[in-house]
């Protein structure tokens, strides 16, 4: 993991980091966020909007092999523009500051916050289910439990670097053994001869392409993160070689571990079952761990605060590089005095999170999210193929066969347009409007450089009260 010390010295971003971040820690970086709380919670609307036990399989599959493609773009960008804040950078390169301050207006305002949405969600399911027996988790007291894990995970954020990577430390071996509690029951439960789930291959397979598409979003949250090394090149230790074994060494093993737990999960419960289950992992534990049944919501829960935790964390790094680039107000770049944490960022992050738990649920945030993100990665393709024409000769220590970009570029438009064109939601209007209403501020506010008298008095009001102030990126 990330060193405290390495961000206690320049917590406002990554210039002037050191490199410190070896290849296991980058690997680890990738398999602990993306293990996060959609392993536990997306199986069901995987099943659902694939229509079969064999076409699920195959979603999460792809779904692995879609990441890890992605991610091999990301390492040819990564070791290309070495600066960190991944999707920022690279828009920033290739097409200027208008698609970079989009993405960071997007990010800060709904890709990060509803993140951290959908995580600590699942963690308030995970929390509330053990203790409501016989009846369903009661939807208040989930949103509540949740909002206090928002809570604590910004205060955590706020209070010590070091606090918060130990906690992620801790997380990330609880969210291991749970796999392997999973992985490993399931195993003993098939080599007794539990197939009977499997019998049914493909049979009622979804014909439609939107299905498929919502199929995908379903399972691409369990394996968002893939990109999260990118965000921080500039402390990796030898990028060119580490950047691109992190991603050919986590990725599949994450890809394996989350088709193995699918495997485990079909072998003890019927796909009836399943679609029936508000907290998959649950039920499952209930029917193979006996009395050991309560281990499972205890580890899932601490897995899914890890995620959060980790979440928020990035956030708040991103959105601090965004701000000292102008793009978004001054205040989200300062830090706290004594404690060198980005706290308006994070406290901003929690708001905006805890606005999108109110009215929401988990499965439409993870569509939302989703069409957003993918909308972006998308873009951030067509960015690598715009720069091996415009910047032609940048030396590329990693290059992926160009075919791949277009793959995954294609793959995104169909992931971003199919669900609009075959079931219009307003929800995806919405996005779209959202993401170009940040033109209305940028033309004022960034290009124009307007600044409102208010604004100071707004900011110095916020500095005395967070204990906040600018920072000049240190170097030693
Ligand atoms: N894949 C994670 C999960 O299943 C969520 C990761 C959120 N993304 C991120 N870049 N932190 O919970």
């Amino acid at each position: 993991m990330v060193s405290s010390n390495n961000q206690r010295q320049t917590p406002e971003g990554s210039i002037g980091l050191k490199r410190r971040i070896g290849l296991m820690s980058g690997a680890s970086l990738i398999v602990g966020t993306m293990i996060g709380s959609g392993i536990f919670v997306s199986p069901k609307g995987v099943l659902q909007r694939s229509g079969s036990v064999g076409m699920s399989l195959l979603v999460w599959t792809g779904c692995g092999l879609l990441s890890l493609l992605g991610a091999l773009c990301y390492a040819e960008l990564g070791t290309m523009i070495t600066k960190s804040g991944a999707e920022y950078s690279y828009l920033l390169e290739a097409f200027g500051p208008i698609p970079a301050y989009l993405f960071s207006w997007v990010s800060v305002f709904v890709l990060k916050p509803s993140m951290l949405a959908i995580i600590c969600l699942s963690f308030g399911e995970y929390v509330v289910g053990p203790l409501s027996v016989g009846c369903s988790p009661d939807p208040l007291l989930v949103k509540l439990v949740t909002i206090l894990a928002i809570g604590i995970i910004t205060f955590i954020n706020c209070f010590s670097v070091q606090l918060a990577t130990q906690i992620q430390n801790i997380c990330t071996v609880a969210k291991l053994s749970a796999v392997a509690i999973i992985v490993v029951g399931g195993a003993v439960k098939l080599s007794q001869g539990h197939i009977q789930h499997f019998n049914k291959g493909f049979e009622g397979t979804s014909s439609s392409f939107s299905d498929i598409a919502t199929a995908f979003y379903s399972g691409l949250w369990a394996y968002d993160g893939w990109n999260n090394l990118n965000y921080i090149t500039e402390e990796l230790v030898n990028p060119f070689v580490n950047l691109p074994r992190a991603i050919y060494f986590g990725i599949p093993l994450v890809t394996v571990c989350y088709v193995l737990i699918n495997i485990s999960y079909l072998t003890v419960m019927s796909t009836t079952e399943v679609l029936a289950s508000e907290a998959v992992a649950m039920t499952w534990a209930s029917r193979v761990l006996g009395v050991m049944a309560f281990l499972m919501p205890l580890t899932i829960a601490i897995s899914t605060f890890g995620a959060g935790n980790g979440t928020d964390f990035t956030t708040g790094r991103l959105t601090f590089v965004a701000a000292r680039e102008g793009h978004l107000v001054g205040i989200l770049s300062y830090v706290h005095i004594r404690r060198f944490t980005p706290s308006p960022a994070l406290i901003t992050n929690a708001i905006l999170a805890i606005c999108m738990i109110i009215p929401g649920n988990i499965g439409s945030l993870i569509d939302f999210f989703s069409f957003t993100a993918w909308l972006f990665y998308g873009a951030t393709m067509t960015a690598l193929v715009v720069l091996r024409w415009k910047k032609k000769d940048i030396a590329r220590p990693y290059k992926v066969p160009l075919v791949v970009p277009f793959v995954v570029m294609a793959i995104s438009a169909y992931l971003v347009l199919a669900p609009i064109i075959q079931q219009p939601q307003i929800e995806y209007l919405y996005a779209l409007l959202f993401i170009v209403s940040g033109l209305i501020l940028y033309v004022p506010f960034v290009h124009y450089k307007l600044e409102l008298r208010i604004m100071d008095k707004i900011t110095v009001f916020l500095q005395l009260l967070l204990e906040v102030t600018p920072t000049s990126p240190i170097t030693s």
